[in-house]
């Protein structure tokens, strides 16, 4: 597909992986909607776009409201006129064990992580379609491929997106439709995603069950993304999976063993990989 002077929609657009494909997308000559659930943060990002000289616009929404996400496409048309391209993206973590994970936790995740995709799906996909081309991508994980520890509302939510996404290119190509999907599973990214709690409601926020376990892997987590890859680097892959019509975007490639690695195993040994 060729993206200049076409529309893109980013959710989770005021930081990290979602800022760089906003800004990779206007680069590449695309009209630029920035959505996002905190709206200082959504302000700067989207006047950094706009005073480079690109057409953007930011729209404060909460992904995991339905009526939020009907209200950006029609935020979208009204300033635009059509859409293209969206990318389901905005997301946040919790580290707790199954077992120790509070049901405001697990709410809270599958709302935003999951609820969030599938409404943006839903609500994009007819519009994208009426433009005859055009492409959704939504970002899953490695989490979305392999489930470790400490992590479960995360996995579940992450591995859902990635059935989302497979399910509707499938479902796409069934009809022969000229609309694209992918699915970006990145690796350590060196984003605010260890502190994602910066957009939670106090009173959920108050239900988060602390465990050492949980504490003991988000601060492995908080140090390793620390030393992630560059989010700028992201923006790219995405754009170039739109284009190219890819489906699977890897960060990191070689993280992909673990998933055919316990794929082997499910069918040798029937045991379920460390
Ligand atoms: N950073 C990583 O290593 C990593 C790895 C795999 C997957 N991911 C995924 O990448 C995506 C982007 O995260 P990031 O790492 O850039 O983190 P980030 O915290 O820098 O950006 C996420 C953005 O989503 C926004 N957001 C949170 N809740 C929202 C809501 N309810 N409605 C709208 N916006 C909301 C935040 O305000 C923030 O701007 C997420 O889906 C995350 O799960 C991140």
């Amino acid at each position: 597909m060729d993206v200049n002077g076409k529309v893109a929609v980013v959710t989770g657009a005021a930081s990290g992986m979602g800022l760089a494909m906003a800004e990779t997308f206007a680069d590449a000559g695309m009209k630029v909607v920035l959505a996002d659930i905190e709206e200082a943060a959504l302000k700067t990002a989207t006047a950094r776009i706009v005073d480079s000289g690109h057409e953007a616009i930011g729209v404060r929404t909460d992904v995991a409201q339905l009526a939020e996400i009907e209200a950006l496409a029609a935020a979208t048309l009204k300033q635009f006129g059509a859409v293209h391209v969206l990318c389901n993206n905005a997301g946040v973590g919790v580290g707790a064990p199954v077992g120790e994970t509070s049901i405001a936790d697990w709410k809270w995740t599958l709302d935003i992580d999951l609820w969030g995709p599938i409404y943006g799906v839903e609500t994009f996909l007819p519009l994208i379609e009426d433009q005859g081309e055009g492409h959704i991508n939504s970002t899953a994980s490695m989490a979305g491929l392999y489930a470790g520890a400490s992590l479960g509302a995360y996995n579940v939510a992450k591995h859902g997106v990635v059935a989302l996404m497979a399910s509707l290119e499938r479902d796409l190509r069934w009809r022969d439709s000229k609309v694209r999907a992918s699915v970006l599973c990145p690796g350590p990214i060196n984003t605010n995603i260890v502190d994602s709690e910066r957009n939670r409601e106090p009173e959920d926020a108050a239900q988060h069950i602390s465990s050492e376990q949980g504490q003991k892997f988000w601060d492995f987590l908080t140090r390793t993304l620390a030393n992630g890859m560059d989010p700028a680097d992201v923006g790219p892959m995405v754009l170039d999976a739109i284009t190219e019509e890819k489906f699977w975007i890897l960060t990191h490639p070689e993280m992909g063993e673990v998933a055919i690695n316990q794929t082997r195993a499910m069918l040798d040994d029937q045991r379920l990989t460390r």
